[in-house]
């Protein structure tokens, strides 16, 4: 079946793609996405008028919008999210698997008229600068203007791509829905989606991805998690590259020396914060630049180096206790040209979330429409509320972001949550040694989501929902891409939410984790010294700059540092219990590691 199509748009099989999701999900109208101003202008528009946005007042908060989303539609549905790949060893146990034909059929069903009364969007997007050899391209079909809006912000979109991909390039496959059909005469809600029904399901042989039911963030902007970490990490494995979730940050020194770092922490633990360090007046000349927050594609290049990019094209960042304290790199680039989602609305047509300000407002519209006061004991902004912003807003932004070459990565950093145990920062002995660091690292949940203080939550690379295969197998990966490096980045664990007696963080953390970052950077030029402990090589007090830090003394350093042997004895027993889980795929190497640190604190 054809399909009109624009004439930027000259791949027959993409066509003949679009003409049958087309036919499948009975769209009113297909609307070819080029990504103009003027395009964007009008979606905006016509989001305003149908009540899904709300338009800032333009003297506070320029061009900027805010979207509120159904309550039952906030965050990420990793229960529903599912790895469909033909064997399900292949899938892991860290992934929902069904048999790729069942839920095939379970898609159908669901897709079938499930865009009645909407129209289909098909929109063009570039992971990476266009036409990098680090980047890929994908076409999201979608019938929610939103994403369309949110798309063109998060990826580099529109009929541009279309050069790239020609009559026959390669692109992934994505196609979405609300999963919400019209019917003749039906009037439309604000937020459309399904309440009962989400599937996020991914096909990793064939790199597609369906995604029904939801509007929201990874669920519904699949160049994200989706593609960019699940389908990505696969094609990695396939040919021999790394998709990480990982910020990516230059580091350079009052005498121009720069150093590249891509970070891997668990969602909720600074990431954003990280990635646009400010230093501290201490560090006057030293310069922290930001390429990526979250997602980084790594290769290796012909001198053995690694090369990242970020994959996106902007930030979809938590809204939260971003403050102009937490981090004002961000708070300056959410000015204007932004999409909120699920925050609250000031009086006067601004934004306002938790964190935001000490004094918060005395009234204010909440993320459900209510009329919010100090007194109403609820959360004025949603916890996951978001904002969506073009990276290009980014005070910090490095300058080489958008090099299509990427730049060259010198060291891997992990870190996790945890109160105790996990000394401030150490860096490996041997990649084989980090990738077992970072193959156990884990979270501590709070006591109001596990229902007990401490429990750990091992996030393997901060991979843990997002890796599209079995965990093992990608712990085997990363050991493989190390020996194959001629110059294969340092690695370092970092914690910088270890507590005193009180609960009270020792770290200072935000700007201060300069002083880590500067002492990393020692290690690299062979400047930094460092003693050899149970985990790794560690500093000394002496060995990291405290200028205009005098709280931290040498015996708090300790605290911050210490290695307690029954602590780690407890630890490793902790790692047996998730890596048993692992145990049909493990690689020996993990194995033999495990061993040796047992037999070192069974002295
Ligand atoms: C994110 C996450 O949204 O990691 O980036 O959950
Ligand atoms: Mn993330």
């Amino acid at each position: 079946m054809s399909l009109p199509h624009p004439a930027f748009v000259q791949h027959a099989k993409l066509i003949d793609w679009v003409a049958q999701i087309a036919a499948l999900t009975q769209a009113d109208a297909v609307h070819w996405v080029d990504g103009s101003e003027a395009e964007n202008e009008a979606l905006l528009a016509q989001m305003v008028a149908a009540g899904t946005l709300t338009k800032l007042n333009p003297a506070k908060r320029p061009n900027s919008y805010a979207a509120f989303s159904d309550p039952s539609d906030v965050a990420r549905v990793e229960d529903r999210t599912f790895v469909c790949s033909q064997d399900k060893a292949d899938a892991g146990p860290n992934n929902n698997w069904m048999d790729p034909a069942e839920m095939r059929g379970t898609l159908r069903g669901l897709f079938e008229g499930c865009m009645r009364g909407r129209t289909m969007y098909v929109i063009p997007f570039s992971m990476g600068p266009l036409g990098s050899p680090i980047a890929h391209i994908g076409i999201e079909i979608t019938d929610s203007p939103y994403v369309v809006a949110s798309m063109r912000i998060m990826t580099r979109m529109g009929k541009q791509v279309y050069d790239v991909l020609g009559t026959d390039g390669e692109f992934v496959p994505c196609v979405h829905t609300v999963g919400a059909p019209l019917a003749a005469g039906q009037a439309d809600v604000p937020w459309p989606c399904n309440k009962d029904t989400k599937y996020i399901v991914h096909f990793p042989e064939t790199r597609e991805i369906w995604s029904y039911g939801s509007g929201y963030g990874g669920n519904a902007l699949l160049g994200k998690k989706c593609f960019a970490l699940r389908i990505a990490s696969t094609m990695g494995r396939d040919q021999g590259w790394l998709a990480e979730h990982m910020l990516i940050l230059g580091v350079e020194s009052p005498q121009g020396e720069k150093r590249y770092v891509a970070a891997a922490f668990p969602s909720a633990c600074g990431k954003t914060n990280f990635a646009m360090l400010i230093p501290p007046k201490a560090y006057a000349g030293w310069k922290i630049t930001t390429v990526g927050d979250d997602i980084a594609w790594i290769k290796p290049g012909s001198d053995g180096r690694l090369y990242a990019i970020n994959p996106e094209n902007g930030y979809f960042g938590v809204a939260p206790g971003t403050s102009v304290k937490s981090n004002p790199n961000a708070m300056a680039m959410l000015g204007e040209n932004v999409i909120f989602t699920n925050v609250a609305l000031t009086e006067d047509g601004d934004v306002w979330w938790e964190g935001m300000s000490k004094e918060v407002p005395a009234a204010l519209t909440d993320w459900q429409g209510k009329l919010w006061t100090p007194a109403s004991g609820t959360k004025a902004a949603h916890p996951n509320a978001r904002f969506t912003v073009s990276a290009s807003q980014c005070p910090s932004l490095d300058a080489a972001w958008d090099d299509p070459a990427g730049v060259p990565i010198s060291a891997f950093i992990f870190g996790g949550r945890r109160s105790s145990t996990v000394p401030l920062v150490c860096e490996a002995r041997s990649w084989e040694d980090g990738v077992y660091m970072a193959a156990t690292m884990g979270s501590e949940t709070t006591a109001a989501a596990m229902g007990a203080q401490g429990q750990t939550r091992r996030d393997p690379f901060a991979m843990l929902p997002f890796c599209g295969y079995h965990m093992g197998d990608y712990f085997q990966h990363w050991l493989s891409m190390g020996e194959k490096l001629a110059q294969p980045p340092a690695i370092f664990c970092v914690n910088w939410f270890r507590v005193d007696e009180n609960g009270k963080f020792i770290w200072p953390g935000f700007g201060d984790n300069m002083r880590v970052l500067e002492w990393m950077v020692g290690r690299l030029n062979g400047t930094a010294s460092a003693r050899d402990t149970l985990l790794g090589w560690a500093p000394d007090y002496t060995d990291i700059n405290w200028t205009d830090l005098a709280d931290m003394s040498p015996a708090l350093f300790d605290k911050l540092m210490s290695l307690d042997a029954d602590a780690w004895r407890r630890e490793l027993l902790s790692h047996d219990e998730w890596l048993a889980k692992l145990a049909d795929r493990l690689p020996p190497a993990i194995e033999a590691k495990r061993k040796r640190l047992g037999e070192a604190l069974a002295v």
